[in-house]
């Protein structure tokens, strides 16, 4: 298995420029998640942005995802192309950038709400926040990569949703998707009730990025290869962030507002 990489200071310097960009081009979108806009519309503006930004959007023809941000509504987990899809009130949708600048990605998605919530929607994007705030307020100088996973599933039973297994979070740096795969759930290998997986080492930068139902968390791919669907149509919800580990804590490279504090 190939180690994960521990990032030099100018990689750092360089993440948190194209994180700050994905989270930024989020910000930029958020105005435009309305009734009646396409998906292939949020695509051009997200486009056109990375590109006035010197950036490249990561997925355009990244193994052969064929438009620049994925956009996946309802109960579409994750991988959705954007196309003439118009969003209606009541939808959630979320959206997916990674902006490729100076030689790195930085990754980060949000779940919005398309007019007025719906119940149902506004329990799965509260719920599903809530799982990756407990995943990154888990981590530890000295801890553990399950402890993410163990945070994150007790976060989601509690609230009796489900988290998908099928798709992880990454490292992320020069490559779109490094090592580790950072599971979003709790594993028990060889007999281990707690398996920890990898220790968290000061310099590493990953992805946390849960997909969690509210039904069952079993899923299906669409015939057109990428997008990914609840296989029971309930909502599913999805929150993602690009975070570095310091010797004191982490920072949240994707947090464009000061949300989490820099530890
Ligand atoms: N941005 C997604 C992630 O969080 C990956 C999208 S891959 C694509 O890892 F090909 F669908 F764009
Ligand atoms: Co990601
Ligand atoms: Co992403």
């Amino acid at each position: 298995m190939p180690a994960i990489k521990i990032k030099t200071a100018e990689e750092i310097e360089l993440m948190r420029a194209s994180c700050q960009l994905a989270a930024l081009t989020l910000k930029m979108i958020e105005p435009h998640v309305q009734p009646g806009v396409t998906t292939q519309q949020l695509n051009d503006l997200c486009h056109d942005f990375l590109i006035a930004h010197n950036a490249r959007p990561s997925p355009l023809n990244y193994r052969g995802f064929p438009k620049s941000i994925c956009t996946s509504i309802n109960q579409q987990v994750c991988h959705g192309i954007p196309g003439p899809r118009a969003l209606r009130a009541g939808d959630i949708v979320n959206i997916d950038v990674t902006a490729y600048l100076n030689g790195v990605h930085g990754d980060t998605n949000k779940t919005y709400h398309v007019g007025p919530p719906s119940p149902k929607g506004e329990k799965i994007v509260q719920i599903a926040k809530k799982c990756l705030d407990a995943g990154i307020r888990a981590l530890r100088p000295k801890g553990y990569f399950g402890d993410i996973g163990a945070a994150i599933e007790a976060v989601a039973n509690h609230y009796r949703c489900t988290v998908v297994r099928e798709y992880c979070g990454h490292g992320i740096g020069r490559e779109f998707h490094e090592e580790p795969a950072v599971l979003h759930y709790i594993t028990k290998e060889n007999g281990d009730t707690l398996p920890r997986g990898a220790e968290l080492k000061p310099g590493m930068i990953f992805t946390i990025e849960p997909m969690i139902n509210l039904g069952k968390a079993d899923i299906r791919l669409m015939p057109d290869k990428w997008t990914v669907v609840t296989k029971d149509h309930s909502l599913s919800a999805q929150f993602e962030h690009t975070i570095l580990i310091t010797p004191t804590g982490y920072e949240v490279l994707t947090d464009l507002d000061g949300e989490y504090e820099k530890g």
